[in-house]
């Protein structure tokens, strides 16, 4: 680690295409295959050759698909790293080797890689705002009252480490917003409705959901409708994402809220990397700039969700 951090980061070519890889971390819900059409529209937009792989949820199938990358000698590497620690060695191999890589969405573990130093950006959302922004709204809406069930997302990834966080030191404020039960729902549809259809039964007493995507909360209204509670009245949702079935349940009256996490980063990940190409300097950390839904503007902001 050391002797890689003293050497510069890796140069680029300008040149008229190139051979980049993007390396997904799964493609088991709506805002994973956004992203994935993004970087392939983008891609195919400009004439480059995309080499596309899905780790299928395994962190270590992703590594090695990073490694692949690296002994094809792309021009650049795209990673969005299903979770920080298991993903950290590989972008300090494709340092070593001589290849650009970006960090796009999810991030890895900075206290060993770090951005400008290891690779060249980390480029996505602020989550640790993202559970602020969450649990902003909650205090609002429940007048600082409320008994909350947590979905966490995927164990280990930066989203679910910095969405618990940013929600929590939130509610340090607000005595009467208590978390009394939390589990990961890993992200999905159908583990969320599982999770919560059975912390439902041990928590009868719970009057709000946050959950750290769209996808387990959509999950959660079907437990909760279920279990005979009415999401949206007796019980109140939260969740982040701002995908549109969520905005469709925020108009239907069962989501509370969503905030904006956006998936769309083709145009923005390879402009950087035809900046950083060009010797521009480019930002460590570029941070999305993202909206928020409720029902103030969930329908008029439907038709530019994903
Ligand atoms: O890393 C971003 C998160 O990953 C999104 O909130 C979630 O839906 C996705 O799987």
């Amino acid at each position: 680690t050391i002797a890689y951090a003293q050497t510069a980061l890796p140069k680029l070519a300008v040149k008229p295409t190139y051979r980049v890889c993007f390396n997904q971390s799964e493609m088991d819900n709506p805002w994973r295959l956004a992203q994935t059409k993004s970087m392939q529209d983008e891609a195919k937009r400009l004439g480059w050759q995309l080499v596309f792989t899905n780790a299928n949820g395994s962190a270590a199938k992703q590594a090695s698909d990073v490694r692949s990358c690296i002994a094809q000698r792309v021009d650049a590497i795209f990673l969005t790293p299903r979770e920080e620690k298991p993903l950290t060695p590989v972008v300090l191999e494709a340092k070593k080797a001589g290849i650009p890589l970006f960090v796009i969405d999810r991030n890895v573990d900075e206290t060993v890689a770090k951005p400008g130093r290891d690779f060249v950006a980390f480029i996505g959302s602020d989550f640790y705002a993202e559970g602020q922004r969450a649990a902003e709204w909650l205090v609002k809406s429940t007048g600082g009252k409320s008994k909350v069930i947590e979905l966490l997302g995927s164990t280990g990834s930066s989203p679910a480490i910095a969405r618990e966080k940013g929600f929590h030191d939130y509610i340090a404020k607000y005595p009467g917003i208590q978390v009394i039960a939390a589990q990961t729902g890993n992200f999905t549809r159908d583990e969320g409705r599982k999770v919560m259809e059975a912390l439902i039964q041990a928590h009868p007493e719970a009057t709000a959901v946050y959950a750290h995507n769209d996808e387990m909360a959509l999950g959660a209204i079907t437990a909760l409708e279920a279990a005979g509670r009415k999401p949206g009245k007796d019980i109140t949702l939260v969740s982040i994402d701002g995908q549109k079935s969520a905005l469709e349940a925020i108009i239907a009256g069962k989501l509370g809220a969503t905030v904006e996490c956006n998936p769309r980063f083709g145009v923005k990940a390879f402009q950087t990397m035809k900046d950083y190409a060009a010797g521009k300097k480019i930002a460590p950390r570029l941070i999305n700039d993202d909206r928020f839904f409720d029902t103030a503007n969930a329908k008029a902001m439907l038709s530019s969700a994903f």
